[in-house]
């Protein structure tokens, strides 16, 4: 990307939804709204969103809560409700053609499911998904552990980008096909929304909670002003911190950071490009907290999931084929596929007994970069010299690389495994497994 693409912002999103705390009924409402994802002075944008804003209301929960959700669907067209990284109800899933009908227009269905991880997670459209995310159909789903750590402030960023035309428009063509045979559909501006945008003091302890709501675009991302560790990724604690650096964050993915702030002017987000780092937004800081004394940043609890047994664990294969210029497009009419299958078969990729652990190699046989994304359960990635990684529920494969993941597939359904750039999703690149 180059600079010129995009517009500089000097300040986060102004955009404030409000907090939900979910333990009565809350309503959901999917509807038109404008936005001002230009910067102020700028036109605004008609998108899509919930409760009258794009990103919608932050729904926030404590670990082991139910959360109640009456969706009404106010948009022209179907839709659905998916709960990213949650391991949720199945029939709650919110994936029409697989757990449930689509919400015609003007209808409505009812979510109830526990959360029974604590962690960084998010909630987005999963009918035509790839055009109804980009108009905005997504917002934070949060779940505070019984304890939270001790910090100042608690941020959510969301980074986004959006193919805009200069009054403001959001420009058409979601089903591109160019787009969806190369990365998808890529922005000309991006952003990091910051909620709430307050500002913060110098000395300031903070936690910040990346999410890559974006549809195809991969976000490498720098912080700086600030000192500290990554603490969690996808939602799930990683057993020890680890250093805060060599962030990227493929679409679907978050990253849970703790750190104290060391800038006296600003915490910024910087999406490094070739030239001079293009900045994504900005938490302001004025003042100085005194008050708190130097400590370590401690891990978060774990979660609690199943222990892989590898002794009895199946292998399984899953290829990654198509794209622009590759042998599958040129002789065949479809762009992705899995195994040589484009898009959902009758079969499940594969059916698993309830608490199987499998091993599943994730080859990347095409020219572009693919973050799969597994349904209903988090997974481990396996490190090249065979030791477990983090516990994910999106993983980025690189062009001609393959990657092992382990899952064990302890919770029963019909759950969707696609690409999460939601473009190749669109063009085939899904497939579905069964947990008995
Ligand atoms: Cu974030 Cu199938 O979705
Ligand atoms: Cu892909």
């Amino acid at each position: 990307m180059n600079r010129r693409e995009f517009l500089i912002t000097t300040c986060a999103a102004a955009l404030a939804p409000q907090i939900t705390r979910a333990s009565s009924p809350v309503d959901l409402i999917a509807q038109p709204v404008r936005a001002q994802i230009l910067p102020e002075g700028n036109p605004m944008t008609s998108m899509l969103g919930f409760n009258a804003s794009t990103p919608g209301p932050t729904l926030r929960a404590r670990q082991g809560d139910i959360l109640d959700i009456r969706f009404l669907n106010q948009i022209a067209e179907g839709s659905a409700v998916h709960w990213h990284g949650i391991r949720s109800d199945n029939a709650m899933d919110g994936v029409p053609g697989l757990t449930q009908d689509v919400v015609q227009p003007g209808a409505q269905f009812s979510y109830r499911f526990g959360l029974p991880d604590a962690g960084t997670f998010w909630y987005h459209s999963h009918n035509r998904s790839w055009e109804q995310v980009a108009r905005g159909l997504y917002g934070p789903l949060i779940v505070d552990e019984a304890t939270p750590p001790d910090v100042d402030h608690d941020l959510i960023v969301l980074i986004d980008d959006w193919r805009l035309a200069e009054d403001g428009a959001l420009v058409d063509g979601f089903e591109n096909m160019h787009d969806q045979a190369h990365q998808g559909r890529l922005g000309n501006f991006a952003q990091a929304m910051v909620v709430p945008n307050t500002p913060v003091k110098r000395g300031d302890r903070v936690r910040l909670r990346l999410i890559n709501v974006a549809t195809d675009r991969i976000f490498p991302v720098g912080v700086e002003g600030v000192s500290g560790k990554i603490v969690a990724l996808d939602g799930m604690p990683l057993p020890a911190t680890q250093k805060l650096q060599g962030l990227v964050l493929a679409p679907a993915q978050r990253v849970d950071i703790i750190a104290d702030v060391t800038s006296a002017e600003g915490v910024t987000f910087l999406f490094p490009t070739r030239e001079t780092p293009y900045v994504l937004g900005e938490i302001p800081v004025s003042g100085e907290n005194t008050q708190r004394a130097l400590s370590d940043i401690p891990a978060l609890p774990p979660n609690k999931t199943a222990r892989p047994e590898m002794e009895n664990a199946i292998s399984l294969t899953l290829t990654m084929e198509g794209g622009a210029m590759s042998p599958r497009m040129m002789a065949l009419s479809d762009i992705w596929a899995f195994n040589g299958q484009s898009g959902l078969s009758q079969t499940p990729f594969h059916r698993f007994e309830r608490g199987q652990t499998a091993k599943i190699r994730l080859v990347n046989d095409t020219r572009f970069a693919h973050g799969i994304h597994l349904h209903g359960h988090h997974f481990f990635e396996v490190e090249p010299d065979g030791e477990f990684g983090a516990l994910r529920d999106t993983t980025l494969v690189d062009p001609g690389q393959a990657r092992d993941i382990v899952c064990v597939f302890d919770n029963p359904g019909s759950w969707l495994l696609h690409c999460h750039m939601l473009g190749h999703q669109a063009a085939g690149m899904k497939t579905w497994v069964e947990v008995a």
